[in-house]
């Protein structure tokens, strides 16, 4: 579809920006203001950063960079524009800081930022050819998703906050396995188009441009590894994964906003290296980006649909626990309807799916005009790509090119996998 020529629907923008500071809103909402100062992970910025990054970062890109008003307040706006994702303990004490400005201040910043930005939407040109920033109203849609990866990178942050220092209203703890909890599903060898054509429709930077890859046959666990599974491995010596507590002879699961005894039949959350481990461990490897493209996209036909369920708008309801349904995981095999044509599940929503393959850029990346440094600063070698969703990833993040990455020992994010096996060495 060429949506380089459509007009913008000014008011469905409008629309989901104000969705998004009402997600903010409710975020910010369930944590105890006294926390509002506090970094309960210490390799990121206290809350009180969060606040004023979402409206500063918006108000940056569209309403000064791109459509050049003046500034409201530039040491607020330097101050919330970037934050950090250091590698140690070490260089995030170097970049952190203990001057953050008292809260009426930074709330007065945020008003007038909001602001700002919603009279862009009601009046401002917001598509315009001969401007890098405008181009397919690049920084329209680069500030609406950039404010739906932050309500992630909250929630995962606010999951470090004691269990007393939040609240949010409870959530069920289904736990049940499928029957064919280990079925392993074969893959034939083909194609897979990976990336984002050039259509006008916006992708971030590191998704371009749209290139297909071969990919050997392969065998593919058909559900996620399960917190079952992973035990299994902690009992043999294995790293105990993030989320995990040990109480007595029992493990606890620190669920977003409480804890509970850990539901053995929902995925394992563990970091790249821990999954890594538990892969080889187990006779496995992780697989390979194209290989997710392949299980979740292509067909045995050898045609490609734009989702693993085939084309209909990604819905929580059926397709898979995205999209904010709930905060956590569920067993897995609830979304059957969201399985791929290969009949693998659970490939989007329920956990984000670790690959081996490092996040670097594909052949003909240019750094996009709104956010250059948005990929190239990652592109070290050390960054893993995750495909999928994770239970608080937007329905409007879900598309087929959208690569996410973190450090491959990063134990915060909501990332899961499955197992890959060569079919000339598998052994039943
Ligand atoms: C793409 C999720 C890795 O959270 O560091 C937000 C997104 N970049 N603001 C991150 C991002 C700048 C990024 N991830
Ligand atoms: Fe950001």
């Amino acid at each position: 579809m060429n949506l380089s020529h459509a007009p913008v629907d000014r008011v469905a923008l409008r629309r989901w920006y104000d969705a998004n500071r009402e997600r903010t809103r409710s975020l910010f909402a369930s944590i105890e203001p006294e926390v509002y100062y506090d970094a309960p992970i210490p390799l990121r910025h206290p809350f009180v950063f969060y606040d004023g990054h979402l409206p500063a970062f918006s108000f940056l890109v569209l309403v000064r960079r791109a459509l050049g008003a003046p500034a409201i307040d530039p040491s607020l706006e330097r101050l919330f524009e970037r934050g950090i994702d250091p590698q140690n303990l070490d260089s995030a004490r170097h970049l952190s800081r203990s001057d953050w400005p008292d809260r009426e201040r930074v709330s007065a910043f945020i008003e007038a930022c909001d602001v700002a930005v919603r009279n862009v939407f009601e009046h401002a040109q917001l598509i315009d050819p001969g401007n890098p920033l405008l181009a397919d109203a690049q920084a329209v849609y680069n500030i609406l998703e950039h404010e739906e990866m932050h309500h992630e990178t909250l929630t995962y942050i606010i999951h470090q906050l004691p269990v007393a220092a939040k609240h949010a209203t409870s959530e069920d703890v289904l736990d049940e396995f499928p029957s064919d909890a280990h079925a392993i599903v074969a893959i034939d060898a083909g194609q897979a188009t990976l990336g984002k054509a050039r259509d006008g429709s916006f992708g971030w930077d590191n998704e371009f441009p749209e290139h297909v890859v071969d990919v050997p046959a392969f065998l593919l666990d058909h559900y996620n590894v399960t917190n079952a599974d992973y035990l299994a491995y902690v009992h043999a010596g294995g790293a105990v994964p993030p989320f995990w507590r040990q109480d007595g002879d029992s493990w606890r699961l620190r669920t977003a906003y409480d804890e509970i005894p850990l539901p053995l039949s929902w995925p394992v959350y563990a970091t790249h290296q821990q999954a890594t481990a538990f892969a080889h461990w187990s006779g496995g490897r992780l697989m390979t980006e194209a290989e997710f493209h392949r299980a979740a996209f292509g067909t045995p036909d050898g045609t490609e649909r734009p989702y693993p369920w085939g084309s209909q708008a990604p819905d929580a309801q059926c397709h898979g626990n995205f999209d904010f349904r709930r905060f956590d995981p569920e067993p897995i095999g609830c979304s059957p309807e969201g399985a791929s044509a290969w009949g693998v599940e659970d490939l989007i929503g329920n956990g984000w799916e670790w690959t081996s393959t490092p996040f670097s850029p594909f052949d003909g990346f240019s750094p996009m005009a709104s956010y250059p440094q948005y990929s190239a600063d990652f592109f070290d070698g050390r960054h893993f790509v995750m495909k999928g969703a994770s239970p608080v990833t937007s329905r409007n993040l879900i598309r087929r090119s959208l690569r996410n990455w973190f450090y491959e020992d990063y134990p915060h994010m909501y990332a899961t996998f499955r197992r890959a096996y060569d079919p000339a060495t598998y052994l039943r």
